[in-house]
């Protein structure tokens, strides 16, 4: 295939999903440069991306608030797009440190994009979160939805879309797709990358994984009167792999004319709490000790996706199914007991 957008920014490229989508866009031919200030993430992510690909990248380790340093990589290197990752993204912890959120999250994007204004690079891709539906009024959830986050998290993800859509409309050069993530859950195939949260994780499939490996004695299920199909809490799970495959997609469809257009990159499908452990423990062989704790604060009963617009517009839907998930998280897991270190 014919590729118009070549060299491509990776901000946040050493993370969970950025990882991923690097490895996605070597072996489709791209020329990736990769920022990242490693604040939630380890070099070694770097070098399992370079043994998986065997292409050696080009790293920054750089903030992307650091006006000097991205400007550096401008003059440096002619972009074609920028694929937008970096950020923070614990909805509790955002709660507690609203501005350590709204500065990494919306001043890097400010930054980010002034910059790339200036070096005449306005194609990119942003990495926006469900989240923005906040509690949804019905299921499955489409683009045109009421946007209504409930945390600052969600808030900065929300005023940075919200950017995007201002720049695209005083300037009609700038090519924007924001992706809004579902679930993200899984690992690369080669179980050599995957996710490894700080500290205890909040998300349920890493928590999971945790316990089979015996890092984590027991899961609390955080309800089970919910108006779901057996009580716990419904979720659009979405392998990490798809996610990087539709990163792609989005990249090769900005086009001039394309302005700013939000995607929903999920499944389509949702799978309750007590559905994944014991998907889990099929795939795994493990049995995952588990207990029924009161709901959490700001949890909702259902979220699952639209995803029409995604297979319309872009030509991408998810390929992995529920299993699939779980064997590639098992195999990451079951590897790499410790993530990373
Ligand atoms: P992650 O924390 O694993 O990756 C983010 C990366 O960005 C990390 O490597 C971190 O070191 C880097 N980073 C953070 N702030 C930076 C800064 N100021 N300058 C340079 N680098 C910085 O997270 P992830 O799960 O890969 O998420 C990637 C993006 O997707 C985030 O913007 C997140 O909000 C969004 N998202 C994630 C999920 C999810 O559940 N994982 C869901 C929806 C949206
Ligand atoms: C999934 C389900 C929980 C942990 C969060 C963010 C969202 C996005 C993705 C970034 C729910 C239940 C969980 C546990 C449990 N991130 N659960 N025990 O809350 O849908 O979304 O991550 O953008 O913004 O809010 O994901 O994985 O935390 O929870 O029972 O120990 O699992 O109640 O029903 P969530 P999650």
């Amino acid at each position: 295939m014919q590729q118009t957008t070549n060299k491509i920014l990776v901000t946040g490229g050493a993370g969970y999903i950025g990882s991923h989508t690097v490895v996605a866009l070597v072996e489709q031919g791209f020329d990736v440069v990769v920022l990242d200030n490693f604040s939630n993430s380890q070099p070694e992510s770097i070098s399992r991306i370079e043994q998986i690909t065997g292409v050696k990248l080009d790293v920054v380790n750089a903030d992307v608030r650091d006006e000097i340093a991205l400007q550096r990589v401008f003059e440096l290197h002619q972009f074609d797009a920028v694929i937008h990752f970096a950020g923070l993204k614990a909805v509790g912890e955002s709660v507690d440190q609203p501005l350590r959120y709204y500065h990494n999250n919306v001043q890097g994007a400010l930054q980010l994009l002034r910059v790339m204004g200036d070096g005449n690079c306005k194609k990119i891709v942003f990495s926006s979160s469900a989240t923005v539906y906040g509690d949804p009024s019905s299921v499955p959830i489409t683009e045109s939805f009421a946007l209504n986050a409930t945390n600052p998290y969600g808030h900065s993800k929300l005023m940075v879309e919200t950017l995007l859509r201002d720049i695209s409309s005083s300037d009609a050069d700038w090519q924007v797709s924001i992706l809004r993530y579902f679930n993200p859950v899984s690992a690369h195939s080669s179980g050599l990358i995957g996710e490894d949260p700080n500290g205890i994780p909040n998300n349920l499939m890493p928590y999971i994984s945790q316990v089979a490996v015996g890092r984590l004695a027991c899961l609390s299920i955080y309800g089970d009167d919910y108006d779901t199909v057996d009580g716990t809490g419904v979720r659009d799970y979405i392998h990490v792999a798809d996610l990087a495959s539709a990163h792609i997609k989005a990249l090769q469809a900005l086009a001039p004319g394309h302005g700013c257009q939000a995607y929903n990159i999920g499944t389509g499908r949702g799978y309750s709490v007590l559905e994944m452990v014991k998907a889990f423990e099929a795939a795994s062989g493990q049995t995952i000790k588990y207990k029924i704790a009161p709901r959490r604060i700001g949890d909702i009963a259902s979220c699952y996706a639209d995803t029409s617009k995604s297979a319309r517009e872009l030509g991408w839907t998810a390929e992995h199914d529920l299993n699939g998930m779980m064997q590639d998280l098992w195999h990451w897991q079951s590897n790499n007991p410790n993530g990373y270190s």
